[in-house]
């Protein structure tokens, strides 16, 4: 086949047909759920304001410093969005979501933009599905978003995971740790890698991310933030614990766990899969009980998650569970003759109004290449129109799984459905 001249960003990927129907049973599916859990849809443009990431996340984080497709316009700095936290909270604050009364329950779907380096499982543009909780503090939001979380992965079959949990404390308690952190890497920092090197002063925390095999020892032996943890962030933790185990949810602490971006407080979690290779987290979250402020906002205690859909098709895929129904139609009219066929164009919207999808050939095919296609669409039916059909008024409708045919008018036709 002929190379094509023009072909899709590096990291970006067309959806296609096949797979567009795996990727609507799923949003389906997400819609469905989240209106189970008394959650809303909200949906905010590709676009936001470079400021807003840069602040929300944090400068120095993977995502701000290397990863943002941005540009400019005119005055304006735009960028594509790398995640949906910090633009959830932009709405909600430039639109006094808050004034709607009790916690805002919010959830959205749709792609992000991240200059990473491609492979299985990362792509530049991905899609996400997410839940945000604002205005409460209380531990039920953090079990009831990470309930959420586990309940569209079982619903899938997706069963083999593992949720891994942590604190990362306030501020405060957070401080004290990076201390304790640089403290016990410092006498080693020439054996550290080259990016955890660059992280230490900065951005120590991000150091215990690190996948280098050099920075490893030094990782397994830090000191843990659970240990630095205040009383509030003890009792917060503990609660979220408790009703973990209360809903049946089972979980792992990791007190190396600490997230990619700069606005988490307290809760942190990741869901992790075995079936998806070096890109193993199928979603991750936790409280940014302060970004609201730093947006701008009035202080919004706030919980969340996102997961990557694509990840979640991969799992799918190692798993064997399909998702969608193959491609199919309820009626293929196969036609002989000109008089045929426009009868065959005109009960096209009978059928379609009566909730019966319904189709024809459009490239003047002869009646077994007609009767081929019917096939290929995975027809449920054909009616099979010629010019003595016409006359009689009578059709042949043809149960193409079972290969029986009877002749009917076509009102007994509509009554079968
Ligand atoms: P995140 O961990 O950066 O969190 O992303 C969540 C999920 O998105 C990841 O676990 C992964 O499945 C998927 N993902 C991230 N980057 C890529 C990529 N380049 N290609 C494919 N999938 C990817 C957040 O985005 C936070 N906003 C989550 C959150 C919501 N925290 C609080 N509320």
């Amino acid at each position: 086949m002929a190379q094509s001249k023009y072909t899709t960003h590096l990291g970006m990927v067309d959806i296609l047909p096949d797979e567009v129907r795996k990727w609507q049973y799923l949003e389906n599916l997400i819609r469905q759920e989240a209106h189970k859990f008394n959650f809303e849809e909200i949906r905010t443009p590709i676009m936001e304001q470079t400021e807003l990431i840069v602040r929300g996340l944090g400068q120095l984080t993977d995502i701000v410093s290397k990863e943002i497709f941005a540009f400019s316009r005119g005055e304006d700095n735009y960028v594509l969005r790398p995640e949906l936290t910090a633009p959830v909270v932009r709405a909600y604050v430039e639109h006094h979501l808050g004034q709607r009364g009790g916690s805002q329950k919010l959830f959205y779907i749709g792609p992000m933009f991240r200059a990473e380096r491609p492979q299985k499982g990362r792509q530049r543009q991905f899609h996400q599905f997410g839940l945000e909780v604002l205005g409460s503090s209380d531990a039920v939001a953090d079990a009831e978003v990470i309930a959420f979380m586990i309940h569209i992965y079982n619903k899938i079959g997706i069963k083999n995971t593992t949720l891994k949990i942590n604190s990362i404390g306030d501020p405060e308690s957070r401080d004290k740790y990076k201390e304790a952190l640089k403290a016990h890497l410092k006498p080693n920092f020439d054996k550290l890698s080259d990016v955890s090197k660059k992280r230490f002063e900065k951005n120590p925390l991000r150091i215990l991310d690190s996948k280098e095999e050099e920075d490893q020892p030094f990782i397994e032996t830090a000191p843990v933030i659970t240990d630095f943890l205040n009383d509030d962030s003890v009792n917060h933790y503990n609660k979220v614990k408790d009703y973990l185990s209360e809903l049946g949810i089972s979980f792992e602490e990791d007190p190396y766990l600490v997230r990619g971006m700069d606005y988490y407080t307290q809760t942190a979690f990741e869901l992790i899969s075995p079936d998806l290779g070096a890109q193993d987290a199928l979603a991750g979250g936790g409280r940014y009980d302060l970004l609201v402020e730093e947006i701008g906002g009035q202080p919004t205690p706030a919980v969340g998650f996102a997961a990557g859909m694509e990840r979640l098709l991969i799992a799918c895929e190692e798993l064997g569970i399909v998702l969608g129904d193959e491609k199919s139609v309820d009626v293929y009219i196969v036609t002989l003759g000109d008089a045929a066929r426009k009868w065959g164009l005109a009960q096209l919207p009978k059928l379609r109004s009566n909730g019966i999808s319904a189709t024809m050939d459009y490239m003047g095919r002869s009646m077994k290449a007609q009767m081929k296609d019917a096939n290929r669409e995975n027809a449920r039916f054909a009616i099979i129109v010629g010019e003595n059909e016409l006359k009689e008024g009578k059709f042949t409708f043809r149960n193409m799984t079972e290969s029986e045919e009877e002749s009917l008018t076509f009102d007994d036709i509509l009554g079968k459905f």
